[in-house]
């Protein structure tokens, strides 16, 4: 069955550790709770790991409910020849996975949701997106 993903940004409301991914018959929410802009990780645990794992292998609560699998995102490098995707990392961040196998794509688009943590702060988005990126790069397998 088809499920409708909804991404709840909100940031400013929610003290930090609220987020979670709540399962209901056709969709899946994930709270994009307030995290710190300069914190990979706390982002990562906070907005990716529901779908794709806390440690990136794609067995995040929220997995089973999609249609489509989360990748494994420890080897986003080693099927890249050992190099780092930044730039196709920053894309699928910001316009959405380029992969959508049919339909919908499963992955929520965030450059949208992470532009609207802080309005006050335009350049913040582009910070989230870089920290998170390298945040991946740490946990690539060799
Ligand atoms: C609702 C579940 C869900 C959440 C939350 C989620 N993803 Fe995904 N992601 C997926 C699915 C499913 C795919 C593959 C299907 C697709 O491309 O649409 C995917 C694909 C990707 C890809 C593409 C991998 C490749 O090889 O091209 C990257 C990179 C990625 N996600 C990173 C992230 C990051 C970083 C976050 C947190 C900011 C995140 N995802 C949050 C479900 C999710």
């Amino acid at each position: 069955m088809l499920k409708e993903i909804l991404v709840i940004a909100m940031a400013g409301t929610l003290t930090l550790g609220t987020a979670f991914a709540e399962q209901t018959k056709d969709t899946v929410t994930i709270h994009a709770g307030k995290t710190a802009a300069n914190n990979g990780q706390e982002m990562y645990a906070t907005y990716c790991a529901p779908c794709h794992g806390v440690d990136g292998k794609g067995h995040g609560p929220a997995a089973s409910a999609l249609r489509l699998l989360p990748p494994d995102l420890t080897v986003l490098s080693k099927n890249n020849n050992g190099k780092f995707p930044g730039s196709h990392l920053m894309t699928v961040l910001q316009f959405g996975s380029e992969m959508p196998s049919h339909g919908s794509a499963q992955m929520p688009i965030w450059g949208p949701i992470l532009g609207t943590m802080n309005r006050t702060n335009p350049q913040e988005k582009q910070l989230r997106m870089s920290n998170l990126s390298r945040y991946l790069e740490t946990i690539q397998i060799k």
